[in-house]
């Protein structure tokens, strides 16, 4: 979702809040948190990421920690809300995977923290696995993108990417994440110790539901 939408989501959440930050990356929703939030700590496990980070200059109350959210976190004292957007806990290989890294999550935060969680909506997804590949303009430069999108049985989702440019060498790139139904994801949130108080579908080619849980006592 547009960064300013998801931080006007977050705001009553990390509003003056010791604030952990799942899959950080360049900063894109933990700088502008940082101007509403007391403290953000910020999670990656991708130095080339935290690196693009520091570069744009950090807020004087970020803290960035290269860790990775499949293992109990390096950080220290207790959180008052955590968010996680762009899917970046879907990074994990099963369910239960999943459930350890949320649980992970809830072993940082306060009792009654509130989690904010964007992850992948399959009714977005699946129509796109039907598809198999799809070819666009690339938005504002010459040329086409063309994704080619599987899931295998055990709901790993495969996105390739591959931007050809008019007179360029083709780029490609590629990613996996988990992608399951949203009963599943509640459930893996309830696993690892969450009460999901809402959520909202992804909408029309929206690619992220919006979750919001709270930390159990
Ligand atoms: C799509 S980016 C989202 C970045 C940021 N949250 C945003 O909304 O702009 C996903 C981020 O999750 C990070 N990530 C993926 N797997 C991770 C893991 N196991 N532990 C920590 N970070 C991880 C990636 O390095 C990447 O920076």
């Amino acid at each position: 979702m547009p960064t300013g939408e998801a931080v006007d989501r977050l705001r009553p959440h990390v509003a003056g809040g010791r604030v952990l930050e799942v899959g950080v990356g360049t900063g894109r929703i933990a700088a502008p948190v940082a101007s509403i939030a007391a403290h953000v700590t910020g999670i990656d496990n991708s130095e080339p990421m935290l690196e693009q980070f520091r570069a744009k200059g950090l807020p004087g109350n970020v803290e960035l920690v290269r860790a990775d959210f499949r293992r109990p976190l390096p950080v220290t004292g207790t959180f008052t809300a955590a968010y996680s957007t762009m899917g970046s806990l879907a990074c994990v290989s099963s369910r239960s995977e999943l459930t350890r890294a949320l649980t992970h999550v809830r072993q940082a935060l306060e009792p009654g923290a509130a989690l904010c969680l964007e992850y992948y909506s399959t009714a977005t997804y699946r129509p796109l696995v039907d598809l198999h590949t799809l070819t666009v303009p690339t938005p504002d430069r010459p040329g086409t993108t063309t994704f080619t999108v599987t899931l295998d049985d055990a709901g790993i989702l495969t996105m390739d990417t591959r931007v050809d440019e008019d007179g360029k060498a083709p780029v490609a790139f590629g990613e996996q994440v988990l992608l399951i139904e949203r009963d599943e994801v509640q459930a893996c949130l309830a696993r690892a110790g969450f009460t999901v108080e809402d959520v909202v579908p992804a909408g029309e080619h929206e690619p992220y539901d919006w979750y919001t849980a709270r930390a159990d006592g």
